[in-house]
């Protein structure tokens, strides 16, 4: 990587949605991209990680929509560390609640930085004051108008107001993280969700980080490996090259990947199988030390 650095070329920013259940992130999400995938969720809670991308002004920004509900605090730490900046939805009349501070403290331990989103501000008990305390006395975070440095805009997902504000405001704080790829190249993509799809198989929902991920091309993730069969953008579209900060389903792993694990292509078949046997052999020792020794007990 630090000899490629002269290469380096900015790429759009990732940016994670997170906060308590039913605080609006995938209604914002449906709003901004114009959808209405909130309408058919299972019991209108969020289960998956959703990956989006959007113009604005000329600009791309990928988004990950994540769970709001107390169970999936995996998906939540997951979400916080694929990102380059983090958006903190708190409903305003709701509140700072318990999924708030933990995305809180997932967000900080990932050392991205916060805007926090004051959302549902349409609604009659909406208590913008109220909620900022909350930021105060729960999170330590003091809202910009309050003379502190966090970005804190008050919005309605379900009219929009304050979404133009709140997309600025990611483009600039984006700007100022400087954030950056190698853009050609054999692509490094980290996976963002994975399963098996009953009619096409293993999948992996990916973000392309660095190079160009090409139809074809010969990849490892972790134990698992595969040749890209098909590539789906979010809006349902084959593409044949995806390139950094795209979030693309992949078809074509041999077997279900980890979530989270990085896709490398490589140059063959052969390389691709070799080196994802000789990851799943290690893997296979590292579990069947523990056993060993417990079986001696
Ligand atoms: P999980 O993913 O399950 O954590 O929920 P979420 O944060 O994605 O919330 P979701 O978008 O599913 O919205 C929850 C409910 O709040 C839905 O009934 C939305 O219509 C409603 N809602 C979201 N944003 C607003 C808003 O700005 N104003 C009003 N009045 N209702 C909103
Ligand atoms: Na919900
Ligand atoms: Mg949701």
């Amino acid at each position: 990587y630090e000899k490629e650095k002269d290469k380096l070329a900015p790429r759009p920013p990732v940016v994670t949605i997170m906060g308590h259940v039913d605080h609006g992130k995938t209604t914002l999400l449906d709003k901004i991209r114009n959808t209405h995938v909130a309408d058919k969720e299972e019991g209108g809670i969020t289960q998956s990680i959703g990956a989006y991308q959007i113009e604005y002004n000329d600009q791309k920004i990928t988004f990950i929509d994540t769970p709001g509900h107390e169970a999936f605090t995996e998906m939540r730490a997951r979400g916080a560390q694929v990102t380059d900046i983090v958006v903190l939805i708190i409903a305003a009349d709701d509140g700072v609640m318990p999924q708030t501070i933990e995305a809180y403290n997932h967000a900080k331990s990932a050392n991205v930085p916060i805007i926090v989103a004051i959302n549902k501000i349409d609604k009659p008990n909406a208590n913008i004051e109220l909620t900022k305390q909350q930021m105060v006395s729960k999170l330590n975070l003091i809202p910009e108008d309050w003379g502190g440095n966090t970005i804190t805009i008050p919005i309605s997902a379900k009219t929009g107001k304050g979404i133009d504000e709140l997309l600025e405001m990611i483009i600039l704080v984006a700007e100022m993280q400087e954030i950056r790829c190698i853009p050609e190249g054999k692509a490094r993509a980290v996976i963002i969700e994975s399963r098996v799809d009953k009619a096409m198989g293993p999948l992996g929902t990916v973000i392309v980080k660095d190079g160009i991920l090409k139809v074809g091309d010969d990849f490892i993730s972790g134990s698992t490996y595969g040749r890209v069969r098909r590539m789906i953008n979010d809006r349902g579209e084959s593409l044949k090259r995806a390139v950094p900060s795209t979030p693309v389903q992949v078809l074509g792993f041999n077997d279900v990947p980890n979530t989270h694990s990085i896709m490398y292509v490589v140059d063959s078949k052969e390389e691709a199988r070799a080196l994802a046997e000789k990851i799943k052999e290690k893997e296979e020792e590292k579990s069947k030390g523990p056993a060993k020794r417990h079986m001696r007990l």
